[in-house]
């Protein structure tokens, strides 16, 4: 999504809004733009493509000056082209950058066309900076007329703007889009993330909803939604979670994909002990448990799929009924809400904008208490949940999440154990189900060795075009990862099902060019499975088999087998999570696709 950087300095600050940039690629974006203010004027360079392109600018033409503000633009309103590109300008030395959507934006268009304004862009953006303009006719301080201005936009934003005529400072905003304020000595500066400001700063101040920030060399002052000036408190970044470089690795999504035994380790350090889950994970006070009748579990994209291995695990261990939905549907939608229900948001980012409306949503809907499962401990899920588990996982740069997944696999088992115990689950039980957990790093570790073989089965997805994934049980969800990531990083369309569902429909797709990969940990399902592996091969389907030894399955005419290690079957959903993220990562390579930013994507999805 749209990404934001903002300096004033006594120093140049063109090369950190570049760095900012950079830093913020992983978020995904189809142009970027700059803009500088100097004693002769605001002057910008804008250019599709990757940052890089933006760069090669500079070397063109360089543009010095002590303000500035920066943009990577993911294109909603208007294709992707230079003259849509942020920063937009009004009457040649006022410009703006905006992260969100603004969905008033037609009618304010027409009334600034009415009062002579002239449109260089397709953009719903463009209105903002007309608008600022034009309240600068009657109120001449820039922080009043962007006040003036925000005050008539409906939707979502996060914006900077700066002025020739006021050269000691910019001003910043957010309403449902992301904003930091990075705090330096004599120096300052905004962002969508810290990450694009580690290199300057580690001390950071989290703007609420609504909050409006007046910006100079040595203050930040922040007023909230009503205009009441606010101390935010200044936080300081933890550099020994930070891991945004690739190390020995190709490509961010390999090295994340790597270090998964060592953030699951990292996501149980200190929630179990010796025979079970601390319940002081959840906060000071785990009271909630024991009143949990209900669950709903509400998420998007990969952590969605996460939100659906859990309802397994919690029906099963707890008892409990649990229903797991999409969050662009949940927050549309009338929800019945029986007595005491845990409300449950799983995010990697904290700033998914359907995640955050449907919570923000629950909120008046009497649940018993929300519950975050969170990877940014600094993230507004994290800020605006009654309660939270992070899940550790360090920063994850690669759009298509896999550590983010497994350790949020791993936090939500914690917490059905947790409930389960609440709920009949015994002390044997979850001593045995707590001694799984232990072991889990070194079976991850055991399935990340599998990497040469399935980098060799990668070859034979170059030419496909289309792929089914099929598992039944808790490793339907982990069909549905293992499709997700395979088309989101190598474009090829992949679909899962249900295994038992095969017969009611997409066998009427099986031929020799549809690869089918299917999901076989030995557990009760196994002969089903099997079967359901029959009718596929009658019809000349070639199967991609991830199996345990026990299975008694191996390589045959039309079976490609790859072993996958015997686990506990709690576990099961976890362990064959690896070879999937394996497989698309090197179908990916081989198809030579942007592995860490797919094309069309986002890693944080910011607006709607
Ligand atoms: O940050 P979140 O977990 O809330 O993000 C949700 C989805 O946008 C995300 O999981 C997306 O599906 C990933 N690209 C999957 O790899």
């Amino acid at each position: 999504m749209c990404g934001i950087v903002g300096a004033i300095a006594r120093r140049n600050v063109s090369k950190i809004l570049i760095e900012g940039l950079s830093r913020l690629e992983y978020r995904g974006y189809d142009s970027a733009g700059v803009a500088i203010n100097n004693e002769e004027g605001v002057f910008s360079h804008r250019a599709v493509g990757k940052v890089q392109a933006l760069k090669d600018k500079f070397s063109d033409q360089l543009l010095d000056g002590k303000m500035g503000i920066a943009h990577t633009r993911w294109a909603t309103h208007g294709k992707p082209t230079e003259s849509n590109a942020h920063p937009h300008f009004s009457g040649g030395d006022l410009a703006l950058v905006h992260n969100g959507i603004i969905e008033n934006h037609e009618p304010l268009r027409l009334e600034l066309k009415a009062k002579g304004y002239v449109f260089q862009s397709e953009t719903d953006t463009e209105v903002i900076v007309h608008l600022i303009h034009d309240a600068l006719k009657v109120e001449p301080s820039l922080l009043n007329a962007v006040q003036a201005s925000l005050a008539k936009l409906e939707g979502a934003f996060a914006i900077g703007v700066v002025q020739n005529d006021d050269n000691e400072r910019f001003i910043a905003a957010r309403k449902g889009s992301p904003l930091v304020v990075g705090v330096g000595i004599e120096e300052n500066f905004v962002a969508s993330d810290q990450l694009a400001l580690l290199h300057v700063t580690d001390q950071f101040i989290f703007l609420e909803e609504g909050d409006v920030v007046d910006v100079t060399l040595d203050k930040v002052t922040i007023y909230d939604a009503q205009g009441e000036q606010q101390d935010r408190p200044v936080s300081v970044f933890n550099h020994s979670i930070d891991a945004t470089d690739k190390g020995e690795f190709r490509h961010y999504m390999m090295k994340e994909i790597y270090e998964q035994p060592k953030v699951i380790r990292a996501c149980l350090e200190g929630r179990i002990s010796d025979n079970k889950v601390l319940t002081s994970c959840f906060g000071a006070d785990s009271g909630f448990l024991k009143q949990i009748e209900n669950i709903h579990i509400v998420a998007c994209g990969t952590s969605y799929h996460a939100g659906m291995v859990a309802k397994y695990w919690l029906e099963e261990l707890a008892g409990l009924p649990c229903s797991v939905e999409v969050a662009s549907e949940y927050r549309y939608r009338k929800v019945a809400v029986p007595k005491n229900t845990l409300f449950l948001t799983l995010s990697q980012s904290g700033e998914t904008a359907d995640t955050l409306a449907a919570l923000r949503m629950a909120k008046s809907l009497g649940y018993l208490t929300t519950l975050a499962i969170c990877n940014v401990p600094s993230s507004t899920l994290v800020r605006e949940s009654a309660l939270t588990l992070l899940t550790n996982a360090g920063a994850e740069i690669g759009v298509a999440s896999t550590k983010a997944f497994t350790t949020q696999l791993t936090a939500l088992l914690l917490t059905s154990v947790a409930i389960a115990v609440e709920n009949g689950l015994s002390a044997q039980e979850e001593s045995a189900l707590v001694d799984a957990m232990r072991s889990l790093p070194a079976y991850v570790e055991s399935a990340l060795a599998e990497d040469e073989h399935i980098k060799k089965i990668a070859d034979r997805f170059a030419n496909k075009h289309n792929a089914l994934f099929l598992g039944r049980g808790a490793m339907f969800p982990i069909a549905l990862e293992g499709s997700l990531k395979l088309k989101e990083i190598s474009y090829i369309h992949a679909e899962a099902y249900p295994a038992g569902e095969l017969k009611h429909g997409p066998l009427a797709l099986v031929d020799e060019d549809m690869p089918i990969i299917t999901l076989v940990p030995h557990n009760d399902m196994l002969d089903k499975l099997k079967s359901n592996m029959q009718e596929v091969a009658a019809r000349g389907g070639e199967l991609y088999v991830f199996a345990d030894k026990d299975t008694d399955l191996h390589n045959e005419d039309n079976i490609v087998f790859t072993e996958v290690p015997k686990v506990d079957s709690i576990l099961e959903p976890i362990v064959h999570t690896i070879p999937l993220q394996l497989l698309s990562y090197h179908v990916a390579v081989v198809k030579g696709t942007d592995v860490d930013q797919p094309r069309n994507l986002a890693k944080s999805v910011t607006v709607e």
